[in-house]
């Protein structure tokens, strides 16, 4: 399904039938990260729609989001066998003239919405445009975008949208690296040091909020290649991002987590 109209028809036809709509918002290539939070929707809702929509104006640059990966036949079969009733699939959500924007104002700041201006601008606008047409009683999202989640989850909050957010455990490659559709851009050399990353985030974690920002940076300096955007604190979280070639990793860990 690719039209708004028509989504918004469907899920308000299944809403008068008294079935509850759960959606869950992608941007498409879709992982086994992905499927996690699909069969979790599938679990609690009568009808799941999965939105894939590589949403313009989230990206930072052009060719970031040219680059973002797209896999139509393989998103189709990955999200029907996780549970999916509707893969809408919009071909784009902003008319010419759109000049509505939403804007969250403390908690999109910091972290990586400091270091990438209008992000999460543009996530807040496209997640209540995808909440207005599907109209979902409830919506899942991944922890692994932690900043994410609580920006999505004060919006609702402030703009008395009627949606339940549930937020969905990072799901992890085997070396415990997040999966993320960024990794299909990874060489076999960068695939190895996102793994080396994953590990030092977690590992920096256990050291506490006072030692971890710097045990990671000197972990990451031996092992090299790896650029160390931020590592900050954000509550009992430790959260860091950097950069490998072209290509930008996010990580969080709880302090004292075990090894
Ligand atoms: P995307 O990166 O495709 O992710 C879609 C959803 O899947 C998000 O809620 C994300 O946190 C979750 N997710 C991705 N990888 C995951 C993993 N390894 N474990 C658990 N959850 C994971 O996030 C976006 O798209 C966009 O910003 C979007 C919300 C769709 C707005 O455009």
């Amino acid at each position: 399904m690719t039209k708004p109209a028509e989504m918004q028809k469907a899920s308000s036809s299944w809403r008068k039938k008294g079935l509850t709509v759960a959606l869950v918002p992608t941007m498409g290539a879709l992982h086994m990260g992905h499927a996690a939070l699909i069969r979790r929707a599938a679990k609690i809702a009568d009808r799941v729609v999965v939105s894939a929509y590589v949403n313009p104006t989230q990206f930072n640059s052009r060719g970031d989001f040219e680059k973002y990966p797209k896999r139509t036949l393989a998103d189709m079969k990955l999200a029907a066998q996780a549970g999916t009733d509707v893969l809408f699939r919009p071909r784009n959500l902003y008319a010419s003239d759109a000049s509505t924007w939403v804007e969250e104002t403390v908690l999109s700041k910091g972290r990586c919405g400091a270091r990438r201006p209008g992000h999460f601008r543009g996530v807040a606008t496209v997640v209540v445009k995808l909440l207005g047409i599907v109209q979902p009683d409830l919506a899942i999202f991944g922890e692994k975008d932690r900043q994410q989640c609580e920006m999505v989850e004060r919006v609702v909050r402030d703009l008395y949208l009627s949606v339940r957010i549930l937020r969905h455990p990072t799901v992890r490659e085997r070396d415990g690296l997040p999966m993320s559709s960024r990794n299909l851009r990874l060489n076999p050399a960068q695939r190895e040091l996102a793994g080396k990353w994953a590990t030092a985030v977690r590992l920096a974690a256990r050291k506490g909020p006072r030692k971890a920002p710097s045990f990671l940076r000197n972990l990451l300096r031996k092992v090299g290649g790896i650029r160390l955007e931020y590592a900050e604190v954000a509550g009992r979280q430790f959260c860091a991002a950097a950069w490998i070639g072209k290509i930008r990793l996010i990580d969080h860990r709880p302090f004292g987590g075990r090894a």
